[in-house]
């Protein structure tokens, strides 16, 4: 059995109403007759959980936990994007590992697999444990070289730090080095780039070159990357990410510096040109 909040009504016809009670409480009802199902079925509950993380984690909580009290066992998540995914080390003492905690919440609410794309702390493809549950992560890679490669077929394919190096090397592809310094002041729990470099002896001159990464928040990654390929002679600058988040006002900073943007659907914007899932539901 599918169950498909509105957040991800572009994969299928919404079958669980979210909605809110008036003082801001998450409300849901499921539309199927879950009553009448076999128990042994599958349940897959389609969302997403990004933009509006808090709440839409505890929609999915109450999804998974109304399922489960029905008595189903086998209950996956297909969220394209996993919030909080992004802490998963402790950097200062005292600090939550929030990557954990989500998933353990997840878990409790009976959730036993969770299907996503660039999964931030898994940093490659495949099917694996973390923390108990079974996290099955997809790759947008091989789609966004294909969308870029639709306009030059020689491109040079690299990603702008270590991290996201299996989404460029796995395609023969180089990768630079990025290094983060301290938080900064303020509100907002962000640690800048002290610096970002090509790494070995990678030849950009003349180049075409596709930045590949998981995710473009507030853009400065892809920002200072571009002028690092730009410095050394890179001639065209293609960008493609899995989460195009595009804080702030990055998505116009980044469409005077890139000649073309590509994002997936995992999170709507005017650049997702590749649908996340499909990606999540391939075979
Ligand atoms: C982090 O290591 C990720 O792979 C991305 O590079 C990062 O989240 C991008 O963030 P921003 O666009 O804010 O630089």
């Amino acid at each position: 059995m599918n169950l498909i909040t509105k957040h991800a009504s572009d994969f299928g016809k919404e079958n669980v109403e979210t909605r809110a009670f008036p003082d801001g409480d998450a409300y849901i009802r499921i539309l199927e007759d879950i009553e009448s199902e076999d128990k042994g079925n599958r349940v897959n509950i389609f969302t997403r959980l990004y933009p509006e993380q808090n709440r839409r984690i505890v929609e999915t909580i109450l999804i998974a936990s109304a399922i489960k009290d029905a008595g189903f066992k086998n209950i996956h998540l297909y969220a394209p994007y996993l919030p909080y995914s992004r802490q998963d080390k402790i950097w200062k003492k005292g600090e939550a590992l929030s990557a954990k905690y989500i998933v353990n919440t997840l878990k409790d609410a009976g959730i036993n697999t969770i299907h996503t794309v660039d999964c931030h702390f898994i940093k490659k493809e495949g099917v694996f444990k973390y923390w108990g549950m079974n996290i099955v992560n997809k790759t947008a890679a091989k789609r966004l070289i294909e969308e870029a490669k639709k306009d030059v077929s020689d491109l040079l394919i690299m990603s702008p730090d270590e991290g996201a190096s299996y989404m460029s090397e796995e395609h023969g592809g180089k990768h630079m080095k990025k290094v983060r310094g301290e938080y900064v002041e303020g509100e907002t729990a962000y640690r800048k780039i002290d610096t970002l470099e090509i790494k070995g002896n990678v030849d950009v001159k003349d180049r075409d070159v596709l930045l590949i990464d998981d995710i473009i928040g507030g853009g400065s990654t892809m920002i200072k990357a571009i002028s690092k390929l730009k410095e050394s002679g890179a001639k065209h600058i293609y960008i493609g990410a899995t989460h195009g988040f595009f804080l702030g006002n990055s998505l116009e900073k980044l469409k005077q510096k890139a000649d073309k943007i590509i994002t997936t659907t995992s999170i709507k914007n005017e650049t997702s040109v590749i649908d996340v899932f499909n990606i999540l539901t391939e075979e």
